[in-house]
């Protein structure tokens, strides 16, 4: 089989991840060992285990990847791993052993953003899922790698990525294989994925809370409750590397409109919620009677909710589909866009899923979203993300060094 093969280790949060692609389009073997457990006790990631999980999990997990695409150490042609941004320890648990891969079998050592990777994840799909794509009917280049066959990809594209870490709009162009991203809008403070995890803790719902949310919010009445829509008033808490806050400004740094987020203040109305309709005894039932159970099915959760709580998880995420659906839109018509990428964890939401391709069908605006298992964390979408590097021969330096706060330009 003709391609460049790609072995991807991601490590940035709380899954152990590794995968084979080849040439950036096809998903060879795609492994994913998820920390959950660990930290479900806790409600949220704890840094310590996630490193310490990692570090037990790094090994079997390549070996496994490699394994099911039938491929060794030696029959891959680079090594690419995330550099961040993430949880610095569990960077470097996947950054070291990759580093240490590349060095001892001599093959190219390959950085990749993660939000790279988010978005990459879509056009990994669309690669996939395109019949025209087969090596022999693409262009070839120079070295004649084979190039990505997302042939009808209508540009200027605009990608939410919308995660656990991120609620972040760019830009992106991609020019032969090189792909340049400007952010024009973000988070002030909670993630859109965060608020759903600290909201499911808040209701006893146990970590990770967009799955659960999810699965329930359709049980629920969404109209049931209003929440006001989020005011930016405060200052931005994420925009800057060096943590000082900057005041909001409507602008970005090339005087584009910006479209800001802010989940916090959802979370906060939860709470207060919680606390005058006297649901903190419930909620504590709740989440110790789920905790007993290993696995908790849709029926348990059920079993344990009255339609009260299940109306506030419908409300909520309604607000929060409706927020990420509108500002979106939004923003797609102030840059004129010709496409839309929606991706990461929070973009397995079918109710965002349903709602987006709603909206943007009545805007005429073709939106894409990867599968379901390439929305959350995964190597896969790494490996894919690195081989426009791969054909730059845009290798890493062995000194390099994980980047907990790594911005995408
Ligand atoms: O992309 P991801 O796996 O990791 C980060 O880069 O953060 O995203 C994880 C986030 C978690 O906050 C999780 O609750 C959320 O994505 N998530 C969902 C769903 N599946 C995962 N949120 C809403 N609905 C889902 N189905
Ligand atoms: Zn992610």
């Amino acid at each position: 089989m003709p391609g460049a093969f790609i072995l991807g280790i991601e490590s940035s949060c709380d899954e152990t991840a590794a995968a084979v692609v080849r040439s950036g389009e096809q998903v060879i073997s795609n492994v994913v060992a998820s920390q959950f457990a660990t930290h479900q006790p806790y409600g949220g990631v704890v840094p310590e285990l996630a490193s310490r999980e990692h570090l037990r999990a790094i090994v079997p997990v390549v070996r496994q990847a490699l394994a099911e695409a039938q491929h060794t150490y030696d029959s891959v042609d680079a090594i690419a791993v995330t550099q961040g941004p993430g949880l610095a320890g569990a960077l470097l648990v996947g950054i070291s052993y990759a580093k240490a891969l590349a060095f001892a079998l001599d093959k190219p050592l390959i950085a990749v953003n993660h939000i790279e990777g988010h978005i990459h994840a879509v056009l990994l799909d669309l690669s996939q899922n395109d019949p025209s794509n087969s090596p022999s009917q693409t262009a070839l280049l120079n070295n004649d790698e084979p190039q990505r066959g997302h042939h009808e990809l209508q540009f200027p594209v605009l990608a939410l990525v919308v995660s656990g870490g991120h609620t972040h709009l760019y830009l992106a162009a991609g020019q032969d294989s090189s792909w340049t991203y400007e952010n024009i809008g973000h988070t002030r403070d909670d993630a859109a994925g965060e608020a759903f995890d600290k909201v499911a803790k808040l209701l006893g719902l146990g970590y990770p809370g967009g799955p659960v949310i999810d699965r329930l919010a359709p049980h629920g009445d969404a109209k049931a409750i209003k929440f006001p829509p989020a005011q930016i008033k405060h200052r931005d808490r994420r925009g800057r590397n060096d943590g000082k806050a900057v005041e909001q400004d409507p602008h970005s740094e090339t005087g584009h409109p910006r479209f800001d987020f802010s989940y916090s203040g959802i979370k906060t109305a939860i709470l207060r919620y919680v606390e005058t309709h006297d649901m903190r005894a419930a909620v504590e039932a709740r989440r110790k009677a789920l905790l007993n159970i290993a696995k908790p099915k849709l029926e348990d959760y059920l079993a344990h909710c009255d339609q009260l709580t299940l109306n506030l998880v419908a409300s909520f995420q309604r607000a929060i589909v409706d927020d990420l659906v509108g500002k979106t839109l939004a923003a797609a018509r102030a840059y004129d866009v010709a496409t839309l990428f929606v991706t990461g964890g929070v973009a397995a939401n079918r109710e965002l899923r349903q709602t987006f391709e709603r909206e943007g069908a009545k805007q005429g605006l073709p939106v894409y979203f990867p599968s379901r298992p390439l929305s959350t964390d995964n190597a896969a979408m790494i490996a894919a993300a690195a081989y426009p590097k791969f054909l730059l021969k845009d290798f890493a330096a062995m000194d390099f060094s994980a980047e907990a706060a790594l911005q995408l330009k």
